[in-house]
């Protein structure tokens, strides 16, 4: 039964060409290769997570003497607050400094690593309050829609087209001050690489108009369509074009758009029959010292952060890679010599339905001569997936690798066997790990 020395020096004298063309590849059933990309839908933004940015920004005016604004520690604060967020997700984070009225001011600007670097898509809001209150609505609200938007993409491991920056403005309210300083720093090659900014400042006030600005025309329609979906009427925001960080984007000639829910001016009798809410001011508290906590209107932030969401996604033209649920067994079993088949199991529970058509196949069989292997990949009901065939010729060492699996018809529950069986005497070796990512 033993005759492997011989076979042994023919194979590699004879047949290295044919191990080369035949033995490499894997069985046709299963070609490892590169997951497909899927378009997917902006997340719904929790709108508890969007309130819970807010109460902090308010402990913090709180703890700093009643605001958030320039020059003063509650914003310096504020800064630390999110960009803690952002580093915690990923984003690669940049405070930066300039000086406004003898005082540091800051900006923080965040990357999400990967897209075309000459795409950028850009959202962003003043961070800045006024001195007279906690700026909760004016412009906590933009503030907390970005950075938790900001988080779903981490969380959703977007891979966008184009390059996604955030960015959260020092001393909007002395006149768009950090804005203009970071455009103004932008060599003229970098400011050509922005595909859009957009702005979102005053997105929760407590008697909410639906307002988006009519500046770049695809951005507009981004934002009209995501309300005309949800059936809410918008209005083409008029009260003071150019009164927000955009204007600085905008007069470098970068294509901008955001959203707005009204600051002082009082809601008409027609808006109130569109929207509800009384003929009164937007923001009662527009600049004072009740733009606490209490100054916001839950679906109007709930519905603008979501439409922040709709526009980084759909205008980044994003991809995700879901994360996949993992199941893996990496206990060795021994292959025998020339003898039976074994198998390594993994107990898949907690999928719904059926495996995907992509299942992935984490296979590292250690062995001396791997074509002496058969390997197989059975479902719980006993379908055989031949995932690489025996092959005389095939001297290389180990089968390490990820094999793709149509296997849309079986139930993704139960008990998948890796068997490995071992088909010509001398060379042996063991499985190592198994693995299924769903
Ligand atoms: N932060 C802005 C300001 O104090 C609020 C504002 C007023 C606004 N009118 C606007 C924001 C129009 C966007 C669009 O001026
Ligand atoms: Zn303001
Ligand atoms: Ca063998």
């Amino acid at each position: 039964m033993n005759l492997s020395v011989p076979r042994r020096a023919t194979a590699v004298a004879g047949l290295a060409l044919a191990g080369l063309l035949a033995g490499v590849a894997p069985a046709a059933t299963a070609q490892p290769q590169a997951a497909p990309a899927a378009a997917a839908a902006a997340p719904d933004i929790p709108l508890a997570n969007v309130k819970q940015h807010l109460t902090d920004l308010q402990s913090i005016a709180n703890a700093n003497g009643g605001n958030r604004a320039h020059g003063r520690t509650g914003y310096k604060a504020s800064v630390d607050f999110v960009k803690a967020k952002l580093d915690a997700a990923g984003f690669t984070t940049a405070v930066q400094q300039f000086t406004y009225n003898g005082t540091t001011g800051y900006n923080l600007i965040a990357d999400w690593p990967g897209g075309d670097p000459n795409q950028v898509l850009m959202a962003g809001a003043h961070l800045d309050s006024v001195s007279s209150g906690a700026g909760i609505n004016d412009n906590g609200s933009g503030s907390a829609a970005v950075l938790e938007t900001a988080l779903a993409v981490s969380r959703a491991g977007l891979q966008p087209a184009k390059h996604l920056r955030f960015g959260w403005w020092g001393a909007e309210e002395l006149g768009l001050v950090g804005s203009k300083y970071y455009v103004g720093q932008l060599p003229s090659t970098e400011r050509a690489k922005f595909s859009g900014y957009l702005n979102f400042d005053m997105i929760g006030s407590p008697n909410p108009g639906y307002f988006v600005y009519d500046d770049d025309p695809t951005i507009e329609q981004t934002f009209k369509s995501y309300f005309a979906g949800i059936g809410v009427p918008t209005e083409i925001e008029t009260e003071g074009d150019g009164r927000s960080d955009h204007a600085s984007f905008k007069n470098v000639g970068i294509p901008v758009g955001g959203l707005f829910t009204g600051a002082s001016r009082v809601k008409t009798s027609a808006q109130v029959q569109k929207w509800g809410g009384t003929a009164t001011a937007f923001d009662r508290c527009y600049h004072s010292s009740c733009d606490t906590t209490a100054n916001i209107n839950d679906t109007a932030l709930d519905r603008n952060s979501d439409a922040v969401a709709h526009a980084i996604w759909s205008l980044s033209a994003g991809t995700t890679t879901p994360p996949g649920k993992v199941f893996e067994n990496t206990a060795d079993v021994a292959i025998p010599d020339n003898g039976a088949a074994v198998t390594s199991t993994v107990d898949v529970t907690g999928v719904t339905g059926n495996a995907p058509a992509t299942l992935k196949v984490g296979v590292d069989i250690v062995h001396t001569w791997r074509g002496d292997v058969v390997v197989d990949l059975v479902a719980p009901d006993g379908s055989v997936y031949n995932l690489k065939p025996f092959s005389s010729s095939d001297s290389a060492d180990n089968v390490q690798t990820t094999y793709t699996v149509n296997a849309s018809s079986e139930v993704a529950n139960g008990a998948w066997k890796l068997r490995a069986q071992d088909k010509a005497a001398q060379d042996t070796g063991y499985i190592n790990s198994f693995k299924l990512t769903f």
